[in-house]
C-alpha cells in the first residue's frame, strides 16, 4: 500500500486541521496509508512520522492551530537538511508529501520537489500573500477575528473621541490589513505596498475629524515602514500640534488562534482532498490554491518566484470609502 505524509509548516492558520483531516480521510478511502509529520520540516528531518487513520483526525475540523505542530525550520534551507528530509521519507517508504503552509513552507516544498520528490503544496497562511491562490486557508478567519476587535475598539474610540491605531499581522504584505481596514470601516489604512509617512496619515485623520467624525480607526499592517509603534511615536511627539488623543492596539497572534469559520473549513477540505488526488494521479510539484472560486494548481517554481499583488480595486476604493 502506498504511503503519503502530511505536514504543516510556518505560522499556524485556522483551517490547517481541516485540510489535514480531509487529506487523511480521502487518502485512506483511496487506499493510501496516511502519515502525519510532527512539527513541520523539523520533524520531517528528524523522521517523526505518525500513522493516522480516519479516527485520529476526528473532532479537529473546528479546531484552530495545527494538531501536528509546526515550526519555522532554517535547516530545510540547507542542502544537508533537504537531503536528510528526503532520506527520512525514503526510509519510511513515503511516496508523496503534502505541505500545508505559506510562502516559506512552499519554498521548502519546491526545494524537495526540485530534488525529485513528489510534493504537493496546500495554500495556507493568514497573511493571504501566497501567489497561486486568491485566498489562502486561515485568512478569512483572521480577518473576522480582527473585525471583532475593531468593532469593539470603535465603541470605546467613539466614547472618548480618540484615534486608535490597530496593528494587524502581515509581515511583508498588506493583504490582510487592506481587507480588515475596508471591512472595519477604517478612516485610514497603512500597508507596506504604499508608502505612507506619519504626517500623511495624520492628515487623513485630521481630515476625518474636519468632515465631522468624532473618532478614527487607523488599520496598520505590521510590515509597513511605519508600523503602529512608529506612527504612535510620531503622533505623540507632535500631539500639541495634531491635537488628537491616541491609543494603540496590536492584535498580533490573537488573529492566528481562532476556530476556523465556514469558509476556511470548506476551502481547507477541498484543498486537502485535492492534494491526495493530485499525488494519486502522479501530479506534483504544484501548489493547490483557490483561483476564481475553484481549486487550481500552480507550479511551485512559479509560486516561489512571484509576489502576489494587491487587489487594485480594493486599493483604489479604500481611500474613497473612508469619506
Ligand atoms: O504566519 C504569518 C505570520 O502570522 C505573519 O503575519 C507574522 O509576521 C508572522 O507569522 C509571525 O511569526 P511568528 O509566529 O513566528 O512570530
Amino acid at each position: 500500500m502506498k504511503r503519503l505524509a502530511v505536514l504543516t509548516s510556518g505560522g499556524d492558520a485556522p483551517g490547517m486541521n481541516a485540510a489535514l483531516r480531509a487529506a487523511v480521510r480521502i487518502g485512506v478511502s483511496r487506499g493510501f496509508e496516511m502519515f502525519g509529520v510532527r512539527d513541520g520540516y523539523t520533524g520531517l528531518i528528524a523522521g517523526r512520522f505518525d500513522r493516522l487513520g480516519p479516527r485520529d483526525v476526528g473532532g479537529i475540523i473546528g479546531r484552530g492551530g495545527t494538531v501536528l505542530g509546526t515550526t519555522r525550520c532554517a535547516e530545510l534551507k540547507t542542502d544537508a537538511g533537504q537531503a536528510a528530509a528526503i532520506q527520512q521519507m525514503r526510509n519510511h517508504d513515503i511516496a508523496g508529501l503534502i505541505v500545508i503552509g505559506g510562502n516559506g513552507s512552499q519554498a521548502g516544498a519546491f526545494a524537495l520537489s526540485r530534488r525529485g520528490f513528489p510534493v504537493v503544496g496546500v495554500a495556507s497562511t493568514i497573511d493571504n500573500d501566497l501567489a497561486g491562490s486568491d485566498i489562502t486557508i486561515g485568512a478569512m478567519t483572521a480577518v473576522d477575528i480582527a473585525l471583532e476587535a475593531i468593532d469593539r475598539l470603535r465603541v470605546t474610540a467613539a466614547s472618548h473621541k480618540r484615534v486608535f491605531l490597530v496593528e494587524v499581522m502581515g509581515r511583508d504584505s498588506g493583504h490582510l490589513a487592506l481587507v480588515v481596514g475596508i471591512a472595519g470601516g477604517a478612516e485610514a489604512i497603512v500597508i507596506p505596498e504604499a508608502h505612507a509617512d506619519p504626517e500623511s496619515v495624520a492628515e487623513e485623520v485630521l481630515a476625518a475629524y474636519q468632515r465631522g467624525k468624532s473618532h478614527a480607526i487607523v488599520v496598520v499592517a505590521e510590515g509597513a515602514k511605519y508600523n503602529a509603534e512608529g506612527l504612535a511615536r510620531h503622533f505623540r511627539e507632535h500631539q500639541q500640534r495634531l491635537g488628537f488623543e491616541l491609543r494603540v492596539s496590536t492584535l498580533g497572534h490573537i488573529q492566528r488562534g481562532g476556530s476556523p469559520g465556514v469558509f476556511d473549513r470548506m476551502i481547507a477540505t477541498l484543498l486537502g482532498a485535492a492534494a491526495v488526488e493530485y499525488l494519486e494521479g502522479g501530479r506534483h510539484g504544484v501548489l493547490l490554491g483557490i483561483v476564481d472560486g475553484k481549486v487550481a494548481p500552480t507550479a511551485l517554481s512559479a509560486v516561489v518566484n512571484a509576489k502576489k499583488s494587491l487587489d487594485d480595486r480594493l486599493v483604489s476604493l479604500s481611500s474613497s470609502l473612508a469619506q
